[in-house]
């Protein structure tokens, strides 16, 4: 069977919208790029190109994933996150634009013009960590993760990127050595019984990186039990938090004697991250 790039483009859109997917225009342009080796412009200036028989087939592999729900930063193994284009695979979360607040607030705690050490609990794919540390040039990080697949996801976001240099990384329960001037995390916090009414392509994102507990709040419990014995005097910290999360968070942060500043909020005015200071 013969297809141009336009009618390919048409009928995968129609599959995908059909398999309940939220950017099937968008989605099936990549996959065709992706599987027939073409470019955006190609689709765009050339549309009745013929494809091959061997690149259908490449697309159609594609396809039948991205119908199956797999999500897209999966199938095309990257994720464009903050000024970062990173690797990813199953053992890491994919990176949420949401999460860039939480970069753009830990960008506003740390000086562009002196050294600073900033921690990334729960480092996943690197993306907080990486991005900080691309544009402030001084700074070294730590990344710490349970998961050694996703350290290995991180290592080579950090190679890939030049950062290597300035970033470490540790296999931990959420600890790490030494004291930092900047704590960040975006830990797990669905609540465990939200999980399966999800978005069917969350279930190929690591249960270790979405499950929070029964409230959704075990990892703040357990990050903040341990966040003033890693925190310089003085040192700040952020977190991105769930929905409906924020006042519980800071209230835990006020009880380990960590000042709050006002959340920050996203552009639905959900708060989304809670943010302060050591008492130093
Ligand atoms: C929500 S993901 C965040 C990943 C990445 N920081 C991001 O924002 O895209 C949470 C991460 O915490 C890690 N994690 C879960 N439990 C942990 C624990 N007890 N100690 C350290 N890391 C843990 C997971 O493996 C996962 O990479």
């Amino acid at each position: 069977m013969s297809a141009t790039l336009v009618s390919l483009w048409t009928a995968l859109r129609m599959r995908l919208e059909a398999a309940g997917v939220d950017s099937p225009a968008t989605d099936a342009r990549m996959l065709i790029e992706a599987g027939a080796g073409v470019s955006r412009l190609d689709i765009v200036t050339d549309p009745y190109r013929e494809l091959s028989t061997v690149q259908l087939a490449a697309v159609e592999v594609l396809a039948t994933r991205r119908a199956a729900r797999e999500p897209i930063a999966y199938i095309l193994g990257r994720k464009a996150f903050w000024n970062v284009e990173l690797a990813v695979d199953p053992s890491v979360l994919i990176p949420r634009p949401e999460t860039e607040l939480l970069v753009e607030t830990a960008l506003e705690l740390l000086p562009s013009d002196a050294p600073a050490r900033v921690l990334d609990l729960g480092v996943g794919s690197g993306a907080i960590l990486l991005s900080v540390l691309a544009e402030r040039g001084l700074a070294t990080g730590v990344g710490v993760d349970k998961s050694a697949e996703a350290l290995a996801v991180a290592v080579a976001n950090a190679a890939s990127l030049g950062l290597d240099g300035r970033a470490q990384f540790s296999k931990a329960d959420w600890a790490a050595g030494g004291r930092f001037d900047l704590g960040l995390s975006n830990p797990p916090y669905i609540r465990s019984a939200d999980i399966v009414g999800l978005a069917p392509e969350l279930r190929y994102e690591p249960r270790l990186a979405l499950d929070g507990g029964e409230d959704g709040l075990d990892a703040y419990r357990a990050i903040l039990n341990a966040l003033p014995g890693l925190l310089a005097p003085l040192g700040a910290y952020a977190f991105e938090v769930g929905e409906g999360q924020a006042d519980a968070v800071a209230a835990m942060a006020a009880a380990q004697g960590l000042t709050a500043m006002p959340h920050r909020r996203d552009l639905q005015g959900i708060a989304r991250v809670v943010a302060g200071r050591g008492a130093g």
